[in-house]
């Protein structure tokens, strides 16, 4: 056992210290080299560093560096280490969790770690929620309580609303749960990319003059592409006098709520029914780790709770917690000794600070952005997301969007950060990300280097000091 720690740890802290001098993607030919890795089931064995040397050498090396400090693309999350060694103790240990007889003790840090979430969200007595394995599941849970909560077993006709900047995430888990995919509204979003709410109450309304049942309303607390906090408290005043269930997708953004200017845009969250938050984003966790809390934790209850006689008797009393209880899954990993471990080694201080240097970060990266010819911010940061695009008087919307592709692959080709687009209203835009732990302000100025650069490349007249 020692050995095969010690060998693993020795190329693992290798890697990690080598993080911020690796490339922020490295994945040519490396589709190519995937297929060549097809092969039957191992009849015979392989020596352990063979193994280790091919993981570290020649897999890990080829892939997008989400670990690293240029990682500015998609929603990065970092990856802290304290949390893979609870995941080591977790598996090693291999205890159960999915009822409380089985861990107790085990199942209560979990249940620590939801109740500190519903802290985070503002929700108080009687609220409750599960970690799921990332925002999608957590999308998935919350859809299925709301629908027992609030419908009965023919839902056909209920209608639910997001915005037209939602994570598609939510789309899918609706079409999951079973809803028509023509009963999802998608309302159109204003100049900052947030829900517009007066389409939303005529929607509402022509829905139910059409006989159609309306049930839901999605609110994002930051939408992937722009970072977009939508005006919560307005969703919820026409959830509640509507009577539909109000979700919040705080996914990306919700743990920002440990942050003045993050309570500040996300003001409301709290009447929300339901809120996931993914704390492999900004909480910096490794992948595999969401949570769903719901303000009624009953409702979780009523929609998945089953026993069987050959299972442990769940609790009676309202305080200890069988999470097979409230969520779809039995058997599943201990996945909260992956928050628990370093949230209790650290306490919440060193995570909202983090949060703050993003916030701070993504204002530098917006302000240095608007100094340079030629781009145009098109979002200004809402929370650690900002967007921009290249513009040329004259080109046409496909011609620009061909133009904004070229500059992304100059500035990744430099291999110092990778940012990747979204299309909003029509237009592909590139974002910059700020959620790492590991990204501060010398790779932001690097980032905004090979910003200026790639941009001179493309047109020297520009920028030419
Ligand atoms: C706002 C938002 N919601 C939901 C999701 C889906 O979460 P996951 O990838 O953890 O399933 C994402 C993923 O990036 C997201 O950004």
């Amino acid at each position: 056992m020692h050995r095969l720690v010690d060998d693993a740890m020795q190329r693992i802290v290798a890697h990690i210290e080598s993080l911020p001098s690796q490339p922020a993607s490295n994945v040519e030919g490396a589709t190519d080299r995937a297929r060549t890795l097809i092969e039957p089931l191992p009849m015979n064995p392989t020596p352990y560093t063979r193994l280790l040397d091919f993981l570290f050498d020649e897999a890990i090396p080829r892939s997008f560096n989400a670990a690293g400090p240029g990682y500015l693309a998609f929603i990065p999350g970092g990856g802290i280490f304290h949390a893979a060694v609870a995941d080591l103790i977790a598996d090693a240990v291999n205890r159960y969790v999915g009822v409380c007889a089985a861990a107790p003790l085990l199942a209560q840090l979990e249940a620590n770690v939801v109740r500190w979430f519903c802290e985070i969200i503002g929700y108080g007595e009687g609220s409750g929620g599960v970690l799921t394995s990332g925002g999608s599941l957590a999308n998935l849970t919350a859809i299925i309580a709301a629908r027992r909560a609030l419908l009965g077993d023919d839902f056909q006709r209920a209608t639910l609303y997001c915005g037209d900047q939602t994570h598609h995430a939510f789309q899918k888990a609706a079409i999951l749960a079973g809803f028509p995919a023509a009963n999802i509204r998608e309302i159109h979003s204003d100049a900052m990319f947030r829900v517009r709410t007066d389409p939303l109450v005529e929607a509402i309304a022509h829905d139910r003059a059409a006989g159609l049942t309306p049930f839901m309303i999605c609110g994002s607390a930051g939408t992937t592409a722009t970072g977009a906090v939508d005006d919560l408290a307005a969703l919820a005043r026409i959830a509640k006098e509507e009577s539909l269930w109000f979700h919040v997708d705080g996914a990306y953004g919700a743990f920002f709520l440990l942050t003045e200017r993050g309570r500040t845009a996300m003001r409301g969250i709290e009447q929300a029914d339901s809120v996931i938050l993914d704390p492999h984003k900004t909480l910096f966790l490794p992948f595999g780790t969401g949570a769903l809390v719901v303000r009624d934790a009953a409702t979780l209850r009523r929609a998945f709770s089953m026993h069987a006689d050959y299972l442990p008797q769940y609790q009676e009393s309202a305080e200890l917690i069988d999470f097979c209880e409230l969520s779809p899954e039995l058997s599943r990993d201990f996945r909260g000794l992956r928050v628990w471990l370093p949230l209790k080694l650290f306490g919440i201080e060193p995570f909202r600070q983090q949060l703050e240097e993003k916030l701070d970060l993504t204002e530098w990266a917006a302000a240095q952005l608007h100094t340079i010819d030629g781009l145009e911010v098109i979002a200004e940061p809402q929370l650690s997301i900002t967007a921009f695009r290249m513009t040329r008087p004259g080109l046409d919307d496909a011609a620009l969007d061909a133009l904004n592709r070229d500059l992304i692959a100059r500035i990744n080709a430099r291999q110092r950060v990778m940012l990747t687009g979204a299309t909003v209203d029509g237009r592909f835009v590139i974002r910059i990300c700020v959620v790492s732990h590991r990204t501060h302000r010398e790779r932001m100025e690097m980032c905004m280097e090979d910003i200026r650069a790639a941009v001179a490349e493309m047109d020297p007249q520009m920028n030419a000091d």
